[in-house]
């Protein structure tokens, strides 16, 4: 990777945007990724999307895939008009002039675009400037659909949040390529951190090539860290401290597949030094499938299939996102149900 930069510093004097004290937007970001391919990343941020839209906010819906784009099949987009690319290339020179409307007005969409396969290592300076349009977007929340695996981009757009959603699937697969990503996301935070501080970015890279380990503990890393430099070790501890992401299972076929979620955030916890929130389950729905064939998210095609209610309580009691609109409340998720119906016809 070439030379590091420090996401927090001032714009660049090439963008239109203004990013002054106190003026930036209160936007919650939730990036979406899961370390395996074919989990349901895209078609739950779609659908998270449009039950977020349903409840009365502002979404802006990014693909972030850049290998894989193809968050816009869900909104019967088969060749976007605009899309990141133009953005990437510098073509367009806000990432506004790229959003797609929906049918929901409150809905936008930001497509990925099949030109970026080459893009899939984008340069730091690119990433900067997208992430820094991302933070400032005119929406209540952006969701970001990730591709698979732990390439520096993706890690990167999920540390866009603290709280970050990893999709994950029943299988031990996808369980390992779960704990695989966020571990990866951890020590990019940490070498990110420590880029200017040449003996903890050492005592890192010991420790990660296992040569420097005590024990497979992320918790020993810290230590070492602390014991370098005690300012550093409290700063790695913080680090890990506020890393909250969230678990949500999807293609769910047994009750023992939940319970199963519990042990793998214990071993996430004891040895990644990692909290997760576990936000809840989809169940595995044929309706997701039939609504992906019509290219339309489930939540509008099937707004009472099963899957479909588990948005909402996932909405609703995992992420805890109130109705705006003040017409029910989470006991009554099943409510939006309802709303979807109605939504549906101008889709
Ligand atoms: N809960 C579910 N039940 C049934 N099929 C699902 C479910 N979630 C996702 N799928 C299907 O799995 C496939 C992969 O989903 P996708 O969202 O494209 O995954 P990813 O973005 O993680 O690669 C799609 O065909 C999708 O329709
Ligand atoms: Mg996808």
């Amino acid at each position: 990777m070439s030379a590091q930069v420090d996401l927090e510093r001032e714009p660049d004097s090439d963008t239109d945007l203004i990013l002054l004290d106190g003026q930036v937007p209160a936007t919650t970001i939730w990036p979406v990724a899961g370390g395996k391919g074919g989990t349901g990343k895209s078609t739950l941020t779609a659908n998270l999307g449009v039950g977020l839209a349903l409840l009365g906010y502002k979404v802006i819906l990014v693909d972030g895939d850049l290998g894989g784009a193809d968050l816009h099949l869900f909104f019967n987009q088969i060749s976007p008009p605009r899309s990141l690319g133009s953005f990437l290339t510098s073509e367009t020179r806000s990432l506004r002039d790229v959003l797609l409307p929906t049918p929901t007005e409150n809905l936008k969409l930001i497509c990925g675009g099949n030109e970026l396969v080459g893009a899939a290592n984008l340069s730091y300076l690119a990433k900067e400037r997208l992430i820094r349009h991302i933070q400032t977007l005119d929406a209540d929340y952006v969701l970001v659909d990730l591709g698979a695996g732990s390439a520096y981009n993706t890690l990167d757009f999920f540390s866009l949040s603290n709280q970050g959603i990893v999709v994950c699937t029943p299988e031990p697969q996808a369980r390992v390529d779960a704990y695989g990503f966020i571990k990866n996301t951890v020590y990019r935070k940490l070498r990110r951190r420590f880029a200017r501080h040449e003996g903890i970015k050492e005592v890192i890279n010991q420790f990660a090539k296992q040569s420097g380990r005590r024990t497979g503990r992320l918790c020993a890393l810290v230590e070492m860290i602390g014991e370098a430099d005690p300012q550093a070790g409290r700063d790695a501890e913080d680090l890990l401290h506020s890393f909250r992401p969230r678990l949500l299972l999807n293609r769910v076929r047994r009750r023992r597949h939940v319970d199963e979620v519990h042990r793998f955030l214990d071993l996430v916890q004891e040895y990644l030094s990692v909290k997760m929130d576990y936000i809840g389950y989809v169940r595995s729905d044929e309706a997701i499938l039939e609504a992906c064939e019509r290219r339309r998210p489930v939540l509008l095609e099937s707004p009472k299939a099963s899957a479909s209610r588990d948005i909402y309580t996932i909405l609703m009691k995992g992420l805890r996102v109130s109705d705006r609109l003040h017409r029910f409340t989470a006991e009554d998720a099943g409510k939006l149900a309802q709303v979807a119906k109605t939504e549906a016809r101008f889709w």
